[in-house]
């Protein structure tokens, strides 16, 4: 009979699990700063490090999404689209670990972590810009990382993966308006009756588009879960720091509570006013 805990012993020229996904840096890469330490420090060094990877994670699949849909190719942007779902709802679930903080050991070290601030996630920023929130005020948060800056001045020059969507719509044969696909793409995307017409034409007879019709809603799904991103992260905020401003220079909270309102694919949202025969403006 075979043996079934026959294991192979690692040597020095083989590859090991520690080796590869070097574990020793990453486990060298905590770095608290307070001084007397504080145990909670390094809770809010890792979820922000666990943070940034899966940003960077979100980042690599929307380039995928862009590349597939460029040629048309749907059924790998469906599988991308459901991976940035549930890694969204694994960020919007990863808040309830930091709100097992209380504020009384937030504020412990608060103070050593001014100004650093959420405001200097460039990979943050990338994933609105790439999507079309593109707001040229942020800039001047990253003014002192060059690398930073280079990446979001690519992503705020490039279409976003609204704008190769409506192409790949208009090569599909729907009538996306011409001002739409030529529009100057550095410029954040303004809503039009033309686009919102064309995803009525999808909605109300998905029968026939069906595949148009689930990325599509796979975009509201993104949508809705950053904007639940946005409200865990400013209740949170609200639990740790009450109406304080933040370490960043904004109004805290109240700044937050102003960015629920970011829509990415506001046709997306207006189209809903005009499903079964609904007039709203009638
Ligand atoms: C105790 C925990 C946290 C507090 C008190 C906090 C507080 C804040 C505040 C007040 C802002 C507004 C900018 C400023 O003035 O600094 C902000 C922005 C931001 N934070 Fe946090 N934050 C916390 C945790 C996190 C975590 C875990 C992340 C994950 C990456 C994060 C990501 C961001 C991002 C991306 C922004 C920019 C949001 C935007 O401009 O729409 N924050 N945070």
């Amino acid at each position: 009979m075979q043996d079934q805990n026959k294991f192979v012993e690692p040597n020095h020229q083989t590859l090991t699990y520690g080796k590869y996904l070097k574990v020793h840096e990453l486990l060298s890469l905590q770095q608290e700063i307070s001084v007397p330490k504080e145990h909670d420090e390094t809770l809010f060094i890792i979820i922000h490090q666990v943070y940034e990877l899966w940003f960077k994670q979100l980042l690599h699949e929307l380039e995928l999404c862009e590349t597939m849909l460029k040629r048309s190719q749907l059924i790998p942007v469906f599988r991308s689209l459901k991976r940035i779902e549930t890694i969204q709802k694994v960020l919007n679930q990863q808040i309830d670990v930091l709100e097992t903080m209380t504020p009384d050991e937030f504020n412990r070290f608060r103070n050593n972590l001014n100004p650093a601030s959420g405001f200097q996630s460039f990979q943050f920023r990338e994933f609105e810009f790439r999507l079309g929130l593109k707001n040229p005020a942020y800039f001047k948060f990253f003014a002192v990382d060059p690398k930073a800056t280079d990446r979001l001045q690519a992503a705020f020059a490039a279409p976003t993966l609204y704008d190769i969507l409506l192409r790949a719509l208009a090569d599909a044969g729907f009538p996306v308006p011409p001002e739409v696909l030529e529009r100057d793409v550095s410029q954040a995307h303004v809503s039009h009756p033309g686009i919102t017409q064309v995803f009525r034409t999808i909605y109300e007879d998905h029968a026939t588009h069906y595949q148009w019709y689930i990325l599509l809603e796979g975009l509201v799904d993104l949508d809705e879960l950053l904007i639940l991103w946005r409200y865990r992260h400013v209740q949170m905020v609200r639990r740790m720091i009450g109406d304080l401003a933040g370490t960043g220079g904004s109004l805290g909270a109240k700044y937050l509570q102003s960015t629920l309102t970011k829509t990415i694919f506001p046709e997306l949202w207006e189209v809903r006013n005009h499903l079964g025969g609904n007039k709203p403006y009638a």
